[in-house]
């Protein structure tokens, strides 16, 4: 079995200790650091933009994975890419031209990722599947950290599995903690991003610890 990778949310981090807290995650044994970028458009949220991505990319050498919750993102991928992004991952909600952005996002030597918000359905991501490293299962709905699991949402990734086969990571992001980690990894899921449950911890080094080990529990 792939090894499951853990990809805390600093959207859920302290900002006035931003550094130190990618600097802990890293050291508690994070896979990736996840940036959630939103623009009180496509989500009614507003969080950060690629000044956050190059301050992460300071102070860590752990891969960032940016989760873009914008409009048009053809206009921002390169910017996101230049400010140090390793993977950028786009909503196939947002973008009526996605194989254009994944070739951009590809040319920027950043890694394509696709995300699907919980309502669309697996089978759109069959044709761009052969341009992506990387699909994103949403198992909330996308705008805020701390929202409730919803299992309908992540049965999702059985299909998508059966889609992409055994090679393409499965990435879920919402409500994932110790109780969920099992649900998501048994339904297919390799990638699993974590807000609340981490950095809304005090023992992050526990917190992540709890996560792995429950992924192992399927
Ligand atoms: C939600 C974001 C998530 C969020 C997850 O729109 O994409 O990455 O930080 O937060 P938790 O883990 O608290 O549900
Ligand atoms: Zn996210």
């Amino acid at each position: 079995m792939t090894t499951v990778r853990i990809a805390p949310s600093i959207l859920a981090a302290d900002f006035a200790r931003l550094g130190d807290q990618i600097r802990d995650a890293g050291d508690a044994g994070a896979d990736y650091i996840h940036i959630d970028v939103m623009d009180g458009r496509f989500v009614p949220n507003i969080t950060m933009g690629p000044m956050v991505v190059e301050t992460a990319r300071r102070v860590t050498q752990l891969p960032l994975d940016v989760h873009l919750m914008i409009v048009e993102p053809e206009k921002h991928v390169e910017t996101f890419a230049r400010a140090g992004a390793d993977i950028i991952s786009v909503h196939v909600e947002t973008c009526p031209h996605l194989h254009r952005v994944v070739q951009q996002i590809r040319d920027a030597e950043a890694r394509p990722s696709v995300v699907l918000n919980p309502h669309t359905p697996a089978v759109m991501i069959e044709e761009i599947l052969p341009f992506v490293d990387m699909v994103l299962v949403m198992t909330v709905r996308p705008g805020f950290g701390g929202q409730e699991f919803m299992d309908a949402a992540a049965r999702k990734v059985i299909e998508v599995r059966r889609i992409v086969g055994p090679d393409i990571r499965i990435e879920v992001d919402g409500g994932i903690d110790p109780q969920t980690t099992p649900i998501v990894v048994s339904y297919g899921a390799d990638t699993l991003v974590a807000g609340s449950a981490i950095f809304g911890q005090s023992d992050r080094l526990g917190a992540i610890q709890a996560i792995r080990d429950a992924s192992k529990k399927v």
